[in-house]
């Protein structure tokens, strides 16, 4: 149902969604740590691939972010190294992010700007497994600290790439004819609106009669050993709005990994396939 703004409650959240870097300092509260873990109990994704979050006191275990101030808490993500296992993440932990922010409580994805070994340590890291990204959970400050601020800047944090440079006809760069563009409508805008490494966006759609074909555009500098592909995790994440948002619509999507085999620029790479 859309409200009088003409947004569903999953749209208002997901447009709505900044990441908060600059935290008022107040711990999170009983009641909501217990709604975040009753949550975090229900979490799964498409993948079938187990996703296990870990909260961790920043103060009791040394956690911090040069990019952060006034956080006391933190969510840690942790995967099994299987194929998938970073989109898997994205998925699962995006769903997490869109909860805490639907209580007021901030989170920003962190898969870069901290000491990792710290954060592995204390999320009880074992053999096999890998712990992509962290997130900060606290209640937003009343402005935002000159660093943030800057940080926004820097990567057009509060802009996004138009639908059309996003979903293609049936082959890549095609763009969608303005009946299917509409026919898609806010999911489109879901995708849009996902949060990304560096805010590269690195998601791609190509719309044929079988589903919806989702895309990595990949960039250089994303991957590495213990992060995984940050832009399959990206990739995940928009998957994530984009599957809840045919269940807001009454769908019942379903995802596969089965490529279609349709011809892509060398850096580009299938990812998974969403139908009713
Ligand atoms: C996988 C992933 C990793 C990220 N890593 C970092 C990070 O290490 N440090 C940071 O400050 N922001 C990080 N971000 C946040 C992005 O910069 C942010 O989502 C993007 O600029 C868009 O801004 P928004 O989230 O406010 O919409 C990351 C985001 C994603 C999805």
């Amino acid at each position: 149902m859309k409200g009088e703004d003409g947004m569903t409650e999953l749209l208002k959240t997901i447009k709505g969604r900044k990441s908060v870097r600059t935290f008022d300092g107040r711990p999170v509260s009983a009641e909501d740590r217990e709604k975040l873990e009753q949550y975090i109990a229900t979490i799964t994704n498409p993948f079938g691939i187990p996703v296990r979050f870990v909260l961790l006191d920043a103060k009791e275990h040394g956690l911090s972010s040069p990019v952060l101030s006034g956080e006391t808490l933190y969510a840690a993500g942790i995967v099994p190294k299987l194929p998938n296992a970073d989109t898997a993440f994205g998925y699962a932990f995006e769903k997490l992010v869109l909860y805490a922010w639907s209580l007021g409580i901030g989170t920003t994805w962190i898969g870069g700007t901290m000491k990792r070994d710290v954060f592995e340590r204390a999320a009880g890291l074992g053999e096999g497994e890998m712990m992509p990204c962290v997130s900060p959970l606290g209640y937003p400050a009343k402005k935002r600290s000159i660093k943030e601020t800057m940080m926004r800047k820097g990567v057009g944090a509060d802009t996004r790439q138009p639908a059309e440079k996003i979903f293609f006809d049936g082959e890549w760069d095609k763009p969608l004819p303005a009946e299917k563009q509409a026919a898609i409508g806010d999911l489109a805008e879901m995708v849009r609106w996902s949060p990304s490494a560096v805010n590269k966006q690195p998601w791609r759609v190509i719309v044929t009669d079988n589903g919806c074909h989702f895309y990595e555009k990949r960039d250089r500098g994303y991957s590495g050993e213990k992060t995984g592909d940050l832009q399959k995790i990206d990739v995940g994440i928009a998957l994530c709005h984009f599957m809840m948002g045919m269940e807001e619509q009454g769908d019942n999507p379903c995802l596969a990994v089965d490529n279609p085999g349709l011809e892509v620029p060398e850096n580009v790479e299938y990812i998974a396939t969403v139908k009713k």
